[in-house]
């Protein structure tokens, strides 16, 4: 008997909502195609995400490339950090996640372990390579961007964005400049990652290139309230499995208030708790209930490199467990200074102040003809990135022009100044969400069976298609009312799918299986008195609706 997540999968292939790309060559490991109904459920997921993470708070949205210089990734830490343990077979020499190996193999070690641990712990346990059964392992790391270069030079080297956090990060200054310095200020992506998985598996799932919604929420961090804290009552929950508690061996999430969270300092700063809100709130909006959401506290050794608290966002899903669909990160001001040091552009934020204060100020600036004789080539390109500006504020670069700089060559002046403006580097909390992931959770929960038919009961928010319209016998003038009646509905601004083919128990049967909340049928009366019937997708109910009233009917109960 196939399992519910068996039959989600073969329904979205079979209807047109996701399946393996590039099938007719053999397929591509980690590689998805979105069909009409994915793309539609897609930007549904995300339009629904932008009313829960965007408009209500004013945000402003972004789209920067995907391509993106390697500097930029160095700055950001990706290039030393972005990798997993890779085993690979000393006999065959398949490579898989030496993780991932260790934990089919119920081992304790996992994600945070050193490399060596994990290659002592597989070959200790003698691991069979699941491809030529041999138990000898080497393990290392794999870097999991892709790299490609950008022109016809060999020393222009890019990479595939591994998340759209960084291309907001390098633009924040511009973005400050539009938005007039307001804080805090969120910025939000929508748009492709990628990460070259070392071995994909579990479907759609794990992804090498998949679609991101991301947030920055930029903040001051001597002001670090959120003030739509007071959306959540003393009700407000969230079931959290701790760092202290997962350290201490506890394998079940406690449900907590927010404020309770707040106050004990589970969670570390009041906006990542209500991110971590709004995304329970999202989550049931897709249709996930209550007991199948928590957070799971990542521990230090699991966190990413530019983090200092993470909750990741699970939801149960099946037979696949628990699995992550966004990660909501405290960045700190990790990211802006890492580029502040790499470019020595300013990403401060200015605040001005009532009244003047003291201040100490540490400028710096480069000893030109100390750079000639230590750069005799490059000190052109150098001179170049370090622009016109004689002296900054801060700390020198380490590098220049993507060469390492000596500290002896600059020049460090401390003055004492009397200054009417406070300048910070932002804080950053990231709520980062993956769409396919969003999409089979929400499939999953939806997919019921009533009478032995499936019945996909897709929240409304998010349906692909809002109404299917019939004729109920293929003839005229049914079929002509009918498509007028279609047409109708697409200018009030419904999603309409028109269907005249098989009879009309099959018709429902195939919208169903899709999740249209509602269908219109065009009968005999509809000549005689003008009106159509209109079905519930769930209840099956059929009710006579004036084909005037039927746009208006329809939006009504959508937003009811
Ligand atoms: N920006 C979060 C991530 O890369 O997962």
């Amino acid at each position: 008997m196939p399992t519910a997540l068996e039959d989600v999968v073969e329904l979205a292939r079979r209807r047109g909502f996701f399946w393996p790309a590039y099938e007719p060559y053999g397929g591509a490991a980690g590689l998805y195609v979105l069909g009409n109904l994915g793309v539609r459920l897609s930007a549904k997921i995300a339009q629904l995400w932008r009313e829960y993470f965007v408009t209500p708070f004013n945000f402003v949205e972004l789209d920067t490339p995907n391509l993106v210089p390697a500097p930029v990734l160095e700055a950001s830490g990706h290039v030393s950090n972005f990798r997993d343990p890779m085993a690979e077979c000393s006999s065959c020499h398949r490579k898989y996640r030496a993780d991932h190996l260790l934990a089919d193999a119920g081992s304790k070690l996992g994600e945070g372990s050193s490399l060596e641990e994990m290659e002592k712990e597989l070959n200790s346990l003698k691991v069979k390579c699941p491809e030529c059964k041999a138990s000898q392992w080497t393990v290392r790391p794999f870097l999991t961007m892709f790299d490609t270069k950008l022109g016809p030079y060999a020393d222009v080297t890019a990479f595939l964005r591994p998340e759209t956090a960084q291309g907001t990060f390098v633009e924040f200054k511009r973005i400050l400049e539009v938005e007039r310095e307001r804080m805090p200020l969120g910025v939000a992506q929508i748009g492709r990652g990628f990460r070259n998985e070392i071995s994909p598996r579990q479907g759609i799932i794990r992804l090498r290139e998949l679609r991101m919604m991301e947030l920055e929420v930029f903040l001051d961090p001597e002001k670090p309230e959120c003030q739509y804290l007071d959306r959540a009552d003393e009700k407000t929950t969230l079931r959290i499995l701790t760092e202290k508690a997962r350290v201490g061996g506890v394998t079940e999430p406690e449900e907590v208030s927010l404020k309770e969270a707040l106050e004990s300092e589970t969670i570390k700063l009041e906006w990542l708790g209500f991110l971590m809100l709004q995304s329970k709130k999202f989550m049931l909006a897709l249709g996930v209930p209550p007991p199948s959401i928590m957070f799971l506290e990542k521990l230090k050794e699991e966190r990413a490199h530019y983090s200092t608290q993470t909750f990741d966002l699970e939801v149960n899903l099946n037979e696949l467990g628990w699995v992550e669909v966004a990660g909501l990160a405290y960045r700190t001001d990790f990211d802006l200074k890492s580029h502040t040091m790499k470019t020595g552009v300013d990403f401060s934020v200015s605040v001005q102040l009532p009244a003047p204060i003291k201040r100490k100020v540490r400028r710096w600036f480069i000893d030109i003809e100390k750079l000639k004789k230590a750069y005799p080539v490059e000190w052109r390109s150098m001179m170049k990135e370090y622009g016109s500006i004689k002296e900054r504020e801060g700390e020198p670069p380490s590098s220049l022009a993507g060469v390492s700089v000596e500290p002896s060559l600059f020049t460090i002046k401390e003055t004492e100044e009397s200054v009417n403006v406070r300048k910070f580097i932002p804080h950053v909390v990231e709520p980062a969400f993956g769409v396919e992931r969003l999409m089979l959770a929400s499939l999953l929960y939806a997919y019921t069976t009533k009478e032995d038919r499936t019945v996909l009961r897709l929240p409304v928010e998010i349906a692909p298609q809002d109404v299917a319209v019939f004729p109920l016998i293929s003839k005229e003038p049914m079929i002509k009312t009918a498509i007028e009646i279609a047409e109708e509905l697409r200018k009030a601004g419904l999603a309409v799918f028109y269907d005249e083919s098989g009879t009309i128990g099959r018709r429902y049967a195939r919208s169903d299986e899709v999740g249209i909340p509602f269908a219109v049928t065009v009968d005999g009366q509809t000549e005689q008195d003008g009106t159509v019937t209109l079905r519930d997708r769930d209840s099956w109910t059929q009710v006579r609706v004036s084909r005037i009233q039927l746009g208006k009917e329809i939006l009504n109960r959508k937003t009811a």
